[in-house]
């Protein structure tokens, strides 16, 4: 079986079994992810907003827009890494997730990067950092990437995981901008050093 195919199981498990009906109910679709099945870098936002929900697909709207950006800064494209959310359906009026349904996605997000295998996990935002880094402290931490070990049913998957600045709240503030865009020209290096590594 190939990678996409797990991945397109993911999403049809998420439905099949209900995972958040009151989310799914409002929302227009599901928003499982987008890319390449075999990136070395995975990126994960907290949930899809008003654009995102329309046409099915991660980060499309305005801080899509300036993710493709900064991918194309350290010359790489959308279809190179692959795109993600903690939460797969659009929260009503673009409200913050609630911590039952980040939970609940929890494990959905785990298989995805079990499959994927990525080198390196990019979490945008604090609400995606602080699943894998509990203690994360976003304006201190971003910029530094920590080795993890994410507990699976079975085992667990070492990976890296990369905090950064989530790109809607940068887009609206002149500082955070400057700090994610220079933090996004840290991941060409940091991938290098975890290919040698392993
Ligand atoms: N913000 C997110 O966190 N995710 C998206 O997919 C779009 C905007």
């Amino acid at each position: 079986v190939g990678k996409q195919a797990l991945l397109d199981q993911i999403a049809a498990d998420i439905i099949q079994d209900n995972v958040c009906q009151d989310l799914a109910k409002q929302a227009t679709q599901l928003v499982i992810g987008d890319g390449d099945p075999d990136a070395d870098i995975v990126f994960i936002g907290e949930a899809p907003g008003k654009q995102e929900d329309e046409q099915g697909l991660p980060f499309v709207g305005a801080s899509g827009k300036f993710l493709s950006e900064m991918l194309s800064t350290i010359h790489l494209t959308r279809s190179q890494v692959y795109i993600t959310n903690i939460v797969k359906y659009r929260p009503p009026q673009n409200r913050d997730p609630l911590p039952e349904e980040k939970k609940a996605f929890l494990p959905f997000l785990i298989r995805q990067i079990d499959v994927i295998q990525p080198k390196l996990i990019v979490t945008l935002g604090r609400h995606s950092g602080m699943q894998f880094l509990p203690d994360l402290i976003i304006s201190k931490d971003h910029g530094q990437p920590k080795r993890i070990a994410l507990r699976m049913e079975q085992g667990s998957i070492k990976t890296v995981i990369l905090p950064l600045y989530h790109p809607a709240a940068a887009l609206y503030n002149g500082s955070q901008r400057q700090v994610l865009m220079d933090d996004f020209q840290l991941i060409p290096e940091i991938l290098k050093k975890i290919t040698t590594i392993k």
